[in-house]
């Protein structure tokens, strides 16, 4: 059993607050993302579970026991970093088995585990090799075998892919999630990568200033962002926010539209709104169709236009001088000037309040 629970987490450098009172409750076997903007104190976090910052407040449990005063190597966690910590001097095997050696353990049992990993990792014929002669996909899947013979109840991953090029990331990525079904090791992992982090988790902790946004699955997520941030923070391009005039309310939702968006009704998921004030409309950028003239919602003039092949992103100024971004699922050619009606919708639509702690980003 490997649950991780932390409960009322707080964490100060000095007199300034980085985690402002967290609660986790991760299941054990569970893939578990902590994402968010640097800086938003993800690292701060994970380093707290592994034992390598003391937690100023709270508790934490790993396995149902409070391991806030144990040392990292009591907690039955292993950590990978960004950067490879791996020794230049050392062979594949030797840096495997690094953690044993330290141990002590028995050349059988060093054997038996690092076989074991590199089998796991597929890498058996690079055990002779040193870190030069590794790319940096390999170098990064030397650090992940020290941490398997380790045998950890809790993986703790900390931006493991961030030095990689966009490409071998994706390769990586894959790898992860593969090693993931093998072990079924509980595991928890930071980046500010979205795409690391709706790929991967099987929920998603955002973290912003070192408080939790959302707590959920990647797709509830993108789908019900709780507010603002997540909103935004999830998916590419990112989504589109319109400042809104409240025109009408009733009981579940809102009239709003502005000089640029014909009035449209919006569900306002509890959320409060008052009419005659102001609200923040939120588009996604693939949820846009260009439409025959009349027929939209929405009247831009194309600044700029990106073919990918597989799709069209489109920059477009509105009337009120605001932008907004269309992500076409096909080829098109847009010409800058071209003016473009667009509709959507708006069941799939979100409203934010304007005002509120929560709502900038
Ligand atoms: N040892 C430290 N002393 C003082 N401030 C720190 C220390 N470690 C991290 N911080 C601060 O805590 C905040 C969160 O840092 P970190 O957890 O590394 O963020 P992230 O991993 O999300 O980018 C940052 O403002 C950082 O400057
Ligand atoms: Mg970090």
């Amino acid at each position: 059993m490997a649950e991780v629970s932390l409960k009322g987490v707080k964490k100060s450098f000095g007199r300034v607050e980085i985690i402002k009172g967290v609660d986790i409750h991760i299941n054990d076997g569970e893939f578990v993302v902590f994402v968010g903007p640097s800086g938003c104190g993800k690292s701060t976090l994970l380093r707290m579970i592994a034992g390598l910052e003391d937690i100023t407040e709270g508790t934490l449990e790993i396995g149902g026991r409070v391991v806030n005063q144990l040392q990292p190597k009591q907690r039955g966690v292993a950590m990978v970093f960004q950067s490879y910590a791996i020794f230049p001097h050392m062979t594949v095997r030797e840096n495997i088995a690094f953690g044993l050696t330290i141990a002590r353990a028995s050349k059988q049992e060093k054997q038996q585990k690092v076989a074991e990993a590199a089998r796991i990792l597929q890498m058996e014929h690079l055990l002779d090799r040193r870190p030069s002669q590794l790319s940096g996909g390999q170098r990064q899947r030397v650090a992940i075998g020290r941490a398997i013979t380790r045998k950890p109840a809790v993986f703790l991953f900390d931006e493991p892919l961030s030095n990689l090029d966009a490409a071998l990331r994706m390769d990586m990525r894959m790898e992860i999630g593969r090693l993931r079904r093998q072990l079924g090791t509980t595991m928890i992992y930071v980046t500010h990568d979205q795409v690391e982090a709706m790929t991967l988790a099987d929920r998603i902790v955002v973290l912003k200033d070192g408080q939790v946004m959302q707590i959920g699955a990647p797709m509830e997520l993108y789908h019900e962002p709780a507010n603002r941030f997540v909103a935004g923070f999830l998916g590419a391009p990112s989504m589109n926010f319109l400042n809104v005039d409240v025109l009408d309310l009733d009981g579940e939702a809102a009239m709003v539209g502005n000089q640029s968006l014909e009035p449209i009704r919006v569900a306002t998921r509890g959320r409060p709104f008052r009419k005659g004030g102001k609200a923040i409309l939120g588009v996604r950028p693939q949820y846009l169709r260009a439409v025959q003239s009349g027929k939209g919602l929405l009247h831009g003039i194309v600044a700029h236009a990106e073919r990918l092949g597989s799709e069209t992103v489109v920059d477009l100024s509105l009337r009120d001088n605001s932008e907004l971004i269309a992500a076409f699922d096909e080829d098109k050619v847009f010409e800058p000037g071209d003016a473009l009606e667009l509709t959507f919708d708006t069941a799939l639509a979100h409203l934010f309040p304007d005002e509120g702690e929560l709502q900038t980003h």
